[in-house]
């Protein structure tokens, strides 16, 4: 298949408009879209990525008007959230109105819905005039990408078209939060963070091991470590380079590393994070440091996805 490389929000649209996909920016990490109420064409989905196909999808809207051909109902606390934070980096699970097909939410009840805030991503939204179910734009098991250029080290020939825009300015995926029963649960950290989510809904908690996994399907799989042995530090003290070393983080170091991002601060380091990944695999490396942040703000999210890439 033949990979069309496009800017233009209005021709990106038309693919989805026939039931193929498209591939799109968003503010959080690209998409990989198809229209949420076509079975056929969001299968196409699953078989590009080579996705589980019990890992629901989040569906992408633009126009609030359509938030009910979408969802059941809206609890308040949903509602406090949908007012404080959207448009932006983050995913509402709510009860499922019935126009969403099964293939969507894995056979769920509830249905994952974000509204991006990247002004790319809207027009193309807004030129499919409808709702538009999409999971990151990589292949399963792949880092998420924050540049059309990973989209296409990732799909190039797998689907029709990449709607091309800037750099994702977070670079971490959104934040997933439960709304479906009477207290928020947060299942995916992300730049909205577990504090600003509390002080607009106090009683938000954290999915911990004891909330058990069955609310949040797609936290079981494997997320994405590179190939090189990734180290979690402190600081550099004692830090050994053997073979091919890299360093992300927030200290700055002399040490003779192949690759270097030193990050003035947490925001820098999350938006960097998955491409540097990326470039890591490339030049074949094979030990990855990369420094601890504390665990609050946008630091729980970033330790999450470093604990992730840590484990093998
Ligand atoms: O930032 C993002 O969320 C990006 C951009 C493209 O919007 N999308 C994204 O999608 O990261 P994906 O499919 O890679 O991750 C979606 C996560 C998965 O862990 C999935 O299991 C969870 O959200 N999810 C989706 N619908 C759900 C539902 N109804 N209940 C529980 N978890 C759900
Ligand atoms: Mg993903």
């Amino acid at each position: 298949m033949l990979t069309e490389l496009t800017d233009d929000p209005e021709l990106a649209a038309e693919f989805i408009l026939k039931g193929e996909l498209a591939a799109f920016p968003t503010e959080t990490v690209y998409g990989l879209g198809a229209d949420a109420c076509n079975p056929t064409a969001v299968a196409r989905i699953f078989e590009a990525k080579g996705r589980p196909n019990d890992n629901p999808l989040i569906v992408h809207i633009v126009d609030p008007a359509h938030l009910r051909f979408v969802v059941r109902e809206l609890p308040s606390h949903a509602v406090r959230l949908l007012n404080a934070f959207v448009p932006g980096p983050l995913t509402l699970v709510l009860p499922r109105y019935r126009a969403i097909p099964d293939i969507v939410t894995a056979g769920l009840d509830t249905v994952g819905v974000r509204f991006p805030s990247d002004p790319v991503a809207r027009a193309f939204l807004r030129a499919c005039g409808r709702p538009v179910a999409a999971p990151s734009a990589n292949r399963s098991g792949r880092p998420s990408p924050t540049t059309w250029q990973a989209v296409i080290s990732e799909l190039d020939g797998l689907i029709p078209c990449i709607l091309k825009g800037g750099q994702s300015q977070v670079g971490l995926e959104s934040t997933v939060v439960d709304c479906s029963q009477d207290e928020p649960l947060v299942l995916r950290a992300g730049a909205v963070t577990l504090e600003q989510l509390q002080a607009e809904v106090p009683s938000t908690r954290l999915l911990s091991d004891h909330t058990g996994s069955a609310r949040a399907p797609g936290m079981k799989y494997r997320h994405y470590s590179p190939c090189a042995h990734v180290v979690l530090i402190d600081d550099l003290k004692g830090v050994e380079l053997t073979g091919k070393c890299a360093y992300i983080g927030l200290a700055d170091t002399d040490l003779p590393f192949q690759r270097v991002v030193i990050c003035q601060d947490l925001d820098e380091y999350a938006r960097k994070l998955f491409e540097f990944f990326r470039q890591c695999d490339l030049e074949q490396i094979g030990q990855i440091f990369c420094q601890k942040v504390e665990e609050k703000g946008l630091g729980l999210a970033l330790m999450d996805r470093l604990r992730r890439a840590a484990s093998k």
